[in-house]
């Protein structure tokens, strides 16, 4: 008797993204920049057992299946772990993801399986040291490198990479990623790059879109259409060379998958949000806070979702980006 997160295009979101926290180790220059941001203060942040009430209203109220721990970088946030392992207690059990930038990784993806980790999707945007500095300002990459490794082993199936391609910095290590994925049976799928930096830098027309991913795939590889069932998912899939090894492209710019969608997103500071690109939000941690019932929050939850726009309007005329950047959104 508890309805689903409906909107009124019919949509039913059954997939929460969770950011646990708006810092991060790395400053990718198409993210944030160098000196960081003002990061959230802590009280403002979501304590565990706040987050985990939220989740559990999600998953017994609302329909949600599916968990995925985003950030800032989410492995930043303290006892990680414990996190998952209460997550994946809840009933009915939700699968649970998470997306990082992998520094941590070689050492804690034994522990984050063992916690109930079903996947796993890594950043990371060129094998190269040199071309990792110059995009996250950071010298990691050895780190990210090993993280994927130990996943991989520790059975997290699959460990997906996620890369954005710059003009000028790493369009040149569209095939090599590739390779370099192929060989290690990571899946990759790239990304174009959306309006949502907190420099609010995102210019269009220096955006590598889909069809130009394609194209310099295509140099080395044959690529056929995956005719596996695509559902809300946001990537095209690719089979290379006749398979089984795929690539996705993530063109939410050229190619919009906004008719699908089937995700809400929920902040660090608990606010909750229809859409990567809303405008506006719903602060849920006021009524935590402030002696809300577990009907209260879901039935906010639903109003919120009930209000969700068709798609972003990124390629409209009067496209504003949101105030959160990326960062603090979740992705
Ligand atoms: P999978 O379940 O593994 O397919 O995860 P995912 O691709 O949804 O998640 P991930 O966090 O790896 O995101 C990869 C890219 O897709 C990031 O750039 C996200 O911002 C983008 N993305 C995820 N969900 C949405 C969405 O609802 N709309 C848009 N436009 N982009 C999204
Ligand atoms: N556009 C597209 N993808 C982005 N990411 C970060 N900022 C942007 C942006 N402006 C990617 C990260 C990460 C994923 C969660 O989103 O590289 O892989
Ligand atoms: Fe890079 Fe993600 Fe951190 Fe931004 S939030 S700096 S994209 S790792």
């Amino acid at each position: 008797d508890t309805p689903a997160l409906v909107d009124t295009f019919g949509r039913v979101a059954t997939d929460l993204r969770v950011s646990l926290t708006d810092k991060c180790n790395l400053r990718c220059t198409y993210c944030m920049p160098e000196e960081g941001l003002d990061w959230m203060p802590d009280d403002q942040v979501l304590a565990d057992d706040e987050l985990l009430r939220l989740m559990r209203i999600a998953v017994e109220r609302l329909g949600i299946t599916d968990i995925r721990l985003t950030g800032g970088e989410p492995m930043l946030r303290p006892g990680l772990e414990s996190l998952i392992a209460e997550i994946t207690s809840l009933e009915p059990r939700p699968r649970v993801a998470m997306t990082t930038n992998g520094i941590g990784l070689a050492k804690r993806a034994p522990k984050l399986a063992a916690a109930g980790l079903n996947r796993i999707n890594v950043s990371l945007d060129t094998v190269e040291r040199d071309t990792f500095i110059r995009i996250t300002r950071r010298d990691r990459l050895s780190h990210v490198l090993a993280g994927l490794a130990a996943a991989r082993d520790a059975g997290m199936d699959p460990v997906k990479i996620n890369a954005v391609l710059l003009p000028g910095v790493n369009e040149h290590e569209a095939t090599g990623l590739l390779r370099f994925c192929l060989e290690n049976g990571y899946h990759l799928r790239f990304i174009e790059q959306m309006p949502l930096d907190a420099q609010h830098s995102w210019d269009r027309s220096a955006m590598i879109t889909a069809e130009q991913i394609l194209e310099l795939l295509r140099t080395e590889f044959t690529l056929t259409p995956s005719n596996e069932e695509r559902g809300g998912a946001p990537a095209e899939r690719w089979l290379v060379d006749g398979g089984p090894g795929d690539v996705g492209v993530i063109a939410s710019v050229t190619r919009p998958f906004c008719a699908a969608c089937d995700r809400t997103r929920l902040t660090a500071d608990g606010a909750i949000r229809s859409c990567l690109f809303s405008q506006r939000e719903t602060d849920l941690r006021a009524m935590l806070r402030n002696g809300g019932t577990d009907e209260d929050i879901a039935n906010a939850w639903r109003a919120t979702m009930w209000a969700k726009l068709a798609g972003h309007e990124i390629n409209d005329a009067g496209f504003a980006q949101p105030l959160r950047p990326m960062s603090s959104i979740g992705g």
